[in-house]
């Protein structure tokens, strides 16, 4: 397994505080079958700020240590950029990276509201060849309540990315209900942990495949699982199980999130 989106590096933010803690997620990492981690540490929130720089100095020097500890997980270099008006600058000015160096970058949206130029951000970024995943779309309050407004984002050419604990019911019931209905919805293209520690918040990742499997079926739990893997291997996403044509689903969607929200 693949896990895209995790706060493994030691010290850069609210995740992995040290070295120690770095090493025991690696480790409930391996455990639960995942051999590839894209380290996410926060990126201009307001809190932390981890250039692009910075965040592959630590990459290397963790994936020593973790081979010099004989823990079979290697960590990729990754940001997850919060969305702000100097982020297509700081994309020129070399200070954002990419998911594994391949064309995905992750983006944090506010948890309050989807920002107004969200839709220009996403063209923009298109234009530079970038494939935009949304971080946990499903903890944003206005995708809540108008799950249209990621339809539409999708439609423009966004990803999103579903975070297991709020499909296992972690950040509450509303959350777990929103989650699965854009997973069913087939709005997200890819799950992960948005791992920040490995006890208070671990990885969960076979345990939200397995709800997956049992709730939408086998083929939906390998759409998401070879998606990450599609991530770390810079290659476009598959089409969901259950499209029959390549914009069929998210037509339906777009008529269906309009007439009911
Ligand atoms: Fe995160």
């Amino acid at each position: 397994m693949i896990d895209i989106h995790t706060h493994i590096l030691p010290g850069l933010d609210d995740g992995a505080a040290d070295w120690n803690d770095t090493l025991s997620m690696a480790k409930a990492a391996a455990a639960e079958g995942i051999t590839k981690l894209i380290s996410t540490p926060h990126h201009a929130n307001g809190r932390y700020d981890n250039p692009a720089v910075e965040v592959r100095a630590h990459v290397n020097r963790t994936n020593e240590r973790l081979a010099d500890a004989g823990v079979p997980v290697t960590v990729a270099p990754g940001q997850e950029i919060r969305v702000h008006g100097d982020l297509l600058e700081a994309w020129h000015r070399g200070e954002l990276l990419t998911l594994a160096d391949s064309a995905y970058v992750l983006i944090e949206m506010p948890f309050s509201h989807v920002p107004k130029d969200m839709k220009e951000l996403i063209h923009e970024l298109g234009v530079l060849r970038l494939r935009p995943i949304i971080a946990h779309p499903e903890r944003n309050a206005e995708i809540v309540k108008h799950p249209r407004l990621l339809a539409e984002l999708v439609e423009l050419g966004a990803c999103a990315q579903m975070t297991t604990h709020s499909l296992l019911g972690d950040f509450g019931r509303q959350v777990r209900q929103a989650a699965w209905t854009l997973c069913e919805s087939g709005l997200i293209h890819v799950v992960s942990s948005d791992a920040h520690h490995h006890e208070r918040r671990g990885f969960r990742m076979r345990e939200a495949y397995g709800a997956i499997r049992q709730r939408m079926g086998e083929p939906w739990e390998a759409y998401y699982k070879r998606n990450a893997r599609c991530v770390a291997d810079d290659m476009p996403f598959d089409s969901p199980p259950s499209a029959t044509a390549s914009d069929t689903l998210l037509r339906r969607l777009l008529s269906f999130f309009t007439g009911s929200s």
